[in-house]
């Protein structure tokens, strides 16, 4: 399995199980089982995807040892600020079922267009995860969704830096100088949508280069950002598609590299942090 490492030092499965829109119930446990039957070893969740429980039971009826796990939930926009914070890591953990977390992330950034003490909130809100941490709860702790200014503003009040920066990455929307800034840092990336959604996957570059690699689009999606040191959190239902997007074994060239970070913008979320409203 592949993993990379933290600036604390823990290894992390470099491909994580994504599970944004699994139906909590017997939907997640399935999936999350099967996934951990075919050597997924890494599990992204949220408070905000109401499927912690699930995320919980699938584990357990697993029976994969704990230690062999990478767990990882985020903190709701709602739940921003020191004491809400600590409370929401608490009922996420309740909800798990876990005695310890591998990862927690702030799911976002507060934004100046709906919070006029955004900066503060955000500070807060990491002062819960260090305290967190401090004290064993958590292995790893780091952001969600930020921007090179969310990070230098809160590298001014923060004791420890984020080990994890997780963000909409995929061809066609590669972030590049949030990437550069948290390579600079030792702040690892996470592509969160790293198949777009399924919004790239007609591309003819794509396309054309799975012909090449006798790959799905979707493989090179993925080998894309592996090969460059980011971790990818790829999401499925479907039983094929789980197993494949953890079976990737072929390598892309430095040049198709770059003719993929060339690519005209595609497929972006629109989910720009500055700007959202939730
Ligand atoms: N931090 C954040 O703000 C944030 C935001 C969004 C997502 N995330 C995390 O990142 C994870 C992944 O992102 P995502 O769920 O938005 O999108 P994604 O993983 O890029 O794409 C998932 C979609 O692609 C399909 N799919 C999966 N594997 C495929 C393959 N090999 N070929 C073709 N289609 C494939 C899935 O359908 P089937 O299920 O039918 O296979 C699903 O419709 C999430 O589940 C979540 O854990 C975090």
């Amino acid at each position: 399995m592949k993993t990379f490492k933290l600036h604390n030092n823990i290894q992390i499965p470099a491909v994580g199980f994504g599970t944004y829109k699994i139906q909590e119930g017997q939907e997640c446990i399935d999936a999350v089982k099967f996934a951990l039957k075919h050597n997924y070893r890494h599990i992204d969740t949220a408070a905000v995807y109401e499927n912690e429980k699930s995320v919980g039971i699938a584990i357990r009826e697993s029976a994969v040892p704990r230690e062999e796990l990478f767990i990882t939930t985020k903190v709701w926009n709602t739940e921003r600020g020191y004491e809400k914070t600590l409370k929401a890591f608490d009922a996420s953990m309740e909800r798990l079922g876990l005695e310890y977390l591998d990862l927690y992330l702030i799911h976002w950034p507060a934004n100046t267009k709906q919070f006029s003490n955004a900066a503060e909130l955000n500070a807060e809100t990491w002062r819960a995860l260090e305290t967190l941490y401090m004290n064993g709860k958590i292995r790893a702790i780091g952001v969600s969704n930020f921007l090179v200014h969310h990070l230098e503003e809160l590298f001014k009040t923060a004791t420890i830096k984020p080990m994890i920066n997780q963000i909409e990455y995929h061809p066609g929307y590669t972030q590049a100088d949030t990437v550069e800034f948290c390579k600079q840092h030792n702040i690892l990336v996470e592509a969160w949508s790293p198949l777009g959604r399924g919004r790239v996957l007609e591309n003819p570059l794509l396309v054309e280069l799975a012909g090449k690699y006798n790959a799905s689009t979707g493989a090179i999606c993925l080998q894309f950002a592996l090969q460059q040191g980011i971790i990818v959190l790829p999401k499925s239902t479907n039983e094929e598609r789980i197993i494949a997007n953890n079976s990737i074994d072929f390598t892309l060239s430095d040049e198709d590299i770059k003719k993929i970070n060339n690519m005209t913008e595609t497929g972006f979320s629109g989910l720009q942090p500055d700007n959202v409203d939730f």
